[in-house]
């Protein structure tokens, strides 16, 4: 069911060789690490800021992050400044379109990528984090946990949700993570469903370890309560933090429709984002930041129908590709969503309602299909 999209670049490339001076310099002690994943470059935007947050809290573990060959070469050099390792693996996907439709999120078939954490047997334990996470509080007592710890899923608590989750690397595991991939596949055709039914007797840690940023609003009464604890904050979703826009102005993210609850955390993901990620920014083509997001042949064809409906005036304008943004750009262009959004009315209204079509006319090909038209225009 599931397959490899990419050909490996080999988990024994120089880039993954476990390197003797680890173990010299751990005493012979097997070192612990957190491990996260970017198949692209927005994901990737995402990780460094996790990356520093976990540092500013001053974790001893190490941190990992697992890319695949499509991120660039300019985010992947920032990536080895704050990452111990920086690792290059093929990217598995599900290709599960019909459960992934159920989830409303066809791009996640590739969370299948996750898989690869259990193959980092250099280290005794890791805990996995989700790119779209910011650390708040120091939270390396999840190390004390066993395979497989995690918090309860928001959407079904019976399940975990499988943005934060503890875990031991083992070659065996993993071999029978790919076999019960091939065998039972993923209900929701992400990782998650996968990992929910190979692992049944997961262990329940507190919320705090993987709030869901939303829960600011869905249960305000406990988060006035226990909201102060949280350590890790999730911000499970369509709509990462890179892509709302940040107004340098007055110093606040515009949030779009149906997320202004999430401002005090989407700011503090921002606060980070220009003082520790930003500065160091090279220039980045953004044709090629965006490319990777979707898959090209969904956004081909949304691109398609954008041209048919475009005049032929604005074809012959259609000069803008070459132009090369800056790594701030980039984040402000993804964030042009919330624009995008806002200039569909109807859109827009049904975003107001709380009810994003993410399948159809808010998927996130049709918005890309929108700024790719508004670049192309030099608007
Ligand atoms: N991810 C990725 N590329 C993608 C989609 C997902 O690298 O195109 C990774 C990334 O680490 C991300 C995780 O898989 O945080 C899970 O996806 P996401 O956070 O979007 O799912 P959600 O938590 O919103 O359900
Ligand atoms: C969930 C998780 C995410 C996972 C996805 C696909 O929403 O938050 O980490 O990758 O489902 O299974
Ligand atoms: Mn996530």
């Amino acid at each position: 069911m599931w397959e490899n999209k990419v050909k490996m670049k080999s988990h024994s490339s120089q880039d993954t060789l476990f390197k003797v001076t680890d173990v010299i310099t751990e005493g012979w002690t097997m070192s612990q690490a957190y491990v996260t994943l970017a198949t692209n470059d927005g994901y990737a935007i995402g990780a460094l800021v996790l990356g520093h947050s976990l540092r500013s809290n001053n974790t001893t573990k190490d941190l990992v992050i697992m890319i695949a060959p499509a991120v660039s070469e300019a985010i992947k050099s920032m990536l080895e400044s704050v990452f111990n390792k920086v690792i290059i693996v093929d990217v598995l996907d599900s290709r599960d379109s019909a459960h992934l439709s159920l989830l409303k999120r066809p791009e996640l078939g590739v969370t299948f990528t996750k898989l690869h954490c259990w193959t980092l047997t250099q280290y005794s334990k890791c805990v996995f984090l989700d790119a779209d996470m910011l650390c708040v509080q120091n939270p390396d007592d999840l190390f004390s946990h066993p395979e497989l710890t995690a918090v309860c899923d928001i959407g079904w608590p019976d399940c975990f949700n499988s943005g934060m989750f503890v875990l031991v690397p083992s070659v065996d595991t993993y071999g029978k993570l790919l076999q019960h991939a091939e065998t039972s596949g993923s209900f929701d055709g992400g990782d998650q469903g996968l990992l929910n039914s190979y692992f049944p007797n997961w262990q329940r840690v507190s919320f705090i370890y993987n709030m869901v940023a939303s829960a600011t609003y869905t249960y305000l009464p406990a988060y006035k309560q226990f909201g102060a604890n949280a350590k890790l904050v999730h911000f499970l979703g369509a709509l990462k933090p890179w892509q709302h826009r940040y107004d340098a102005g007055s110093g606040s993210v515009h949030t779009a429709p149906g997320y202004e609850h999430l401002a005090p955390y989407l700011n503090s993901w921002w606060a980070l984002y220009n003082r520790l990620v930003k500065p160091g920014v090279p220039e980045m083509d953004l044709q090629r930041a965006l490319e990777v997001k979707s898959p090209v042949e969904e956004v081909k064809e949304i691109e398609d129908q954008v041209k048919v409906n475009d005049s032929e005036e604005e074809h012959e304008n259609t000069c803008a590709s070459d132009h090369v943004y800056n790594g701030d750009e980039v984040a402000q262009q993804l964030s042009g969503l919330s624009v995008a959004h806002e200039s569909l009315q109807e859109g827009q209204a049904r975003w107001e309602r709380g009810e994003p079509d993410y399948l159809g006319r808010d998927s996130f090909a049709n918005i890309q299909a929108y700024i790719d038209s508004k670049i192309k225009n030099g608007k």
